[in-house]
């Protein structure tokens, strides 16, 4: 029996996998004018998925990875991940950190490192901490509905929804990091289109540097540069604020735990040196800019081609109900539709079985959540924008790692509290005040920059409503 079971266990060298080429293993299938291109990395897992089946093995960067669309897969790579899960490195990142700044951040580092940094953000899954903000996001929703009214065409459309939503996130995210509300939606100064800027470079230069080979450790290229001033900008941005608020630490802690807890908590960490500070505050400035401006505008997007979930949820929000569960489902429907995370990964912390084939500790597994999501297997009509499924009723029958946007473990997402609440804030905000409406297809499409991002503007008419 056990030497049945034994032999019936498969090779890492059995996976499936395509032909390679000597030194770059598989990057030619990603070369210009290959089959693939890097910036629609989930249609092209789509297609290896149809030829080598749902899970299978690419040489890439000089390592074997495995590959997988299978949601019970990726339950068992969390279940290996260990205590301290790593994910691929940013080594362009964590250079320049280290040089310029004598500190990491959460997001580049593994190991050790990254659960020092990781222990400075965890009072933001903190409820009582999130909560504490909601007055301020309160307000700037509802500046943001001004602002769609003075910036609204003729025909009452917002072009590029996305674009105007960076700002709504940046001042968002102020309040909590560094602590003071930047005025972004006011009127559009020099600053605002540089945080703009810096936002769209690092993401893009975090992308370029961790899929290309590192020619940045020969010479400044334009990627790391483009790391450079997104980190030179942005910290030039903060910093007088991060002066400010440990003057304020230092005179009137109280008043500082009650107005700003965040950065309370980091100004009052021991642990904490002031360049780790200022990393800190950085990292989370800049962390979620593009994922909640994106999740945003296709939220609106989804709700204007869908008139019924939008009547249901502008119903949720007149009748105030606090938890705006519909509200909550909708996000979720989005990112299960569109995540903009196309993947999760991890390397293995044990030696595991998948599928059948033994993958060693230490291989890296990548799980292509963004397939398992939108696959018949786990979802009745994948492609369809049904929130109800995530309702009470329904949910029961979803596989718990097919979608998994804000990852998953110790690991996932920090902001995820604080995401949701600037989420919900504005969309309910918007609903009491618009009808929206679309005159363009609803289908969309996601291209990668490190988080995916929509492939073409998102343009909506916001159209006054008379409650
Ligand atoms: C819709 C909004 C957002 C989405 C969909 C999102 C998604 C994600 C995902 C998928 C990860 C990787 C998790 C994993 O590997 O298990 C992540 C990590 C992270 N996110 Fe977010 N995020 C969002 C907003 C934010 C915000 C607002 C912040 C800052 C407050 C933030 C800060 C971070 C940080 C610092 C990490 C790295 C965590 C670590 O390595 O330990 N995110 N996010």
């Amino acid at each position: 029996m056990t030497t049945k079971c034994i032999s019936s266990i498969k090779s890492f060298k059995e996976l499936p996998t395509l032909p390679t080429w000597p030194i770059i293993g598989h990057a030619y299938l990603f070369l210009p004018g290959g089959k693939y291109k890097s910036e629609r990395l989930s249609e092209a897992v789509e297609d290896l998925k149809e030829i080598l089946g749902p899970i299978f093995r690419l040489r890439l960067g000089g390592t074997d990875m495995v590959i997988t669309t299978d949601a019970d897969h990726t339950e068992i790579l969390f279940r290996n991940e260990g205590k301290l899960p790593s994910r691929p490195p940013f080594p362009a990142l964590l250079h320049y950190r280290k040089e310029a700044f004598n500190s990491i951040g959460i997001v580049p580092g593994n190991g050790k490192e990254w659960y020092r940094f990781r222990s400075y953000v965890l009072p933001l899954l903190k409820k009582n901490l999130v909560q504490s903000y909601q007055a301020k996001h309160d307000a700037i929703a509802s500046t943001f509905v001004d602002y769609i009214k003075k910036h609204r065409t003729e025909n009452r459309t917002m072009e590029d929804l996305y674009k105007h939503l960076l700002k709504f996130s940046i001042e968002a995210i102020s309040i909590t990091s560094p602590g003071k509300r930047f005025h972004c939606l006011l009127e559009n100064t020099v600053e605002t289109e540089q945080i703009i800027k810096a936002s769209i470079g690092f993401m893009d230069g975090l992308y370029k540097t961790f899929i290309g080979p590192p020619i940045w450790k020969l010479y400044k290229t334009n990627a790391y540069k483009q790391l450079e001033f997104s980190h030179e900008t942005i910290y030039g941005v903060i910093k007088d604020t991060l002066e400010d608020m440990k003057h304020q630490q230092q005179k009137d802690p109280e008043t500082l735990l009650k107005q700003n807890p965040f950065m309370y908590s980091l100004l009052n960490n021991k642990a904490m040196n002031w360049n780790d500070i200022i990393m800190v505050a950085l990292e989370i400035f800049l962390g979620g800019l593009d994922a909640t401006s994106a999740t945003l505008a296709l939220t609106l997007h989804y709700l204007a081609h869908n008139k019924k979930a939008q009547s249901r949820a502008r119903e949720e929000v007149l009748q105030s109900q606090q938890e705006y569960k519909y509200l909550k489902a909708c996000l979720k429907e989005t990112l299960r539709l569109k995540p903009t995370a196309g993947a999760n990964s991890r390397f293995l912390a044990n030696d595991t079985v998948i599928e059948g084939f033994e993958v060693p500790s230490g291989t890296l597994v990548t799980a292509f959540s963004s397939i398992t999501s939108t696959d018949a297997k786990y979802f009745d009509n994948p492609k369809s924008y049904v929130p109800e499924r995530w309702l009470r009723d329904h949910r029961r029958n979803i596989h718990p790692f097919a979608s998994l946007p804000f990852g998953y473990g110790p690991r996932m997402c920090p902001g995820r509290r604080l995401a949701e609440q600037e989420m919900i804030t504005l969309l309910k905000n918007v609903l009491l005040n618009f009808e929206i409406t679309s005159l363009e297809s609803p289908e969309i499409g996601m291209i990668y920059r490190m988080n995916r991002i929509p492939d073409r503007p998102i343009n909506i008419q916001f159209l006054d409503l008379k409650l």
